[in-house]
């Protein structure tokens, strides 16, 4: 039996350059190997304000951009977290499990929540509806990044404290699933915070879609110091970075990287990540491209019925096992 690997992203905007080479390119790599789950997060992007226009045409993205990274929908589950109402009927189940105290010291929850006036409640319980998302498949391993860590700490507390408060292995109980270390991808316009779809700052992210001239637009105008010396260092965060997604994608070393450029200066440097970033996302906007024409609209919607209904089929046994366990009456 193949190990269970689930993950998914949230359909916050198109997917940017980190979430390429900090998820999906790696979760390329293990299709073969694990039996896995991946899912489109739209429950957990209402819990920030969305556009629904824009939220359902993300979410068709993220779908394409899954598939035209190699992800291949018949070796996993691709599905729509919304498509499975197992979700939320379990994160209700686990919101009488989890304490608010350990919710409180989420620090994604303290980040998020200083940079809003009404604060959703849905905000505050969304590792919650994470831990039902991992604990409705067994996942053995789930693949997060470091900000995500915390909430599967969570996870696991809280799969073992229900176990123990009813006496039985409903849940099991996943691991972090450690993949070969890509530097942390950080934002173009300010190094210190993660890349992120969602910034309000456009050119502090590289989209999966973005065209050549726009790419080599936004890392010329990456944020650096001023020393113009190619060297990797914690005091430079900004060329740390720049140097980061260069070595991910060519798989140099820093040594590598500033032997190469040692004659360089930040502008000559600069055009050269853009490039190969440039050269390594035109495949995927091929892809994306073919499967974004209306005539593969009906293939689109094929692999999410078939997802939802695989993982309906898993997910609607697991919500049975934890009804019955907490003693409702059944049908
Ligand atoms: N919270 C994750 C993020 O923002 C997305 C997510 C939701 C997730 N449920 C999950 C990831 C379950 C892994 C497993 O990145």
């Amino acid at each position: 039996m193949k190990k269970q690997i689930l993950s998914g992203i949230q359909p916050s905007g198109i997917l940017t350059l980190g979430n390429y080479l900090g998820a999906l390119r790696n979760w390329v790599k293990i299709q073969d190997e694990y039996d896995c789950k991946f899912f489109i997060a739209d429950l957990h992007a209402i819990t920030v304000s969305q556009d629904p226009e824009t939220l359902r045409q993300n979410t068709k993205n993220v779908i394409m951009q899954y598939i035209a990274s190699g992800l291949d929908p018949e070796k996993n589950t691709i599905f729509v977290q919304s498509h499975v109402h197992e979700h939320a009927e379990l994160g209700w189940i686990l919101n009488c499990t989890a304490y608010m105290g350990e919710l409180s010291r989420m620090t994604q929850y303290k980040d998020k929540s200083k940079k809003q006036d009404n604060i959703k409640v849905g905000l505050f319980d969304y590792p919650v509806l994470m831990a039902a998302d991992i604990l409705l498949y067994d996942a053995d391993f789930v693949p997060v990044g470091e900000d995500q860590r915390q909430h599967l700490e969570l996870t696991r507390d809280v799969a073992q404290r229900f176990n123990n408060t009813y006496n039985k292995e409903i849940f099991k109980i996943p691991e972090p699933f450690i993949q070969k270390e890509t530097g942390r991808i950080m934002s173009l316009q300010d190094p210190t915070k993660k890349m992120s779809k969602s910034d309000s700052n456009k050119d502090g992210f590289i989209s999966l879609l973005d065209p050549r001239e726009e790419i080599v637009r936004k890392v010329k105008k990456a944020v650096t110091d001023s020393e113009n010396v190619i060297r990797y260092s914690d005091d430079k965060p900004g060329i740390k970075n720049l140097m980061n997604i260069y070595s991910a994608i060519t798989d140099k070393n820093y040594e590598e990287i500033e032997a190469e450029f040692k004659d360089a200066g930040y502008g000559e440097f600069k055009l050269a990540v853009a490039n190969t970033i440039a050269d390594s996302l035109e495949p995927i906007q091929a892809k994306f491209n073919e499967l974004n024409a209306p005539e593969n609209n009906n293939y689109l919607n094929s692999i999410l019925a078939r997802g939802a209904k695989e993982a309906s089929l898993i997910a609607s046994k697991k919500v049975a096992e934890v009804k019955e366990a907490v003693g409702f009456l059944g049908k």
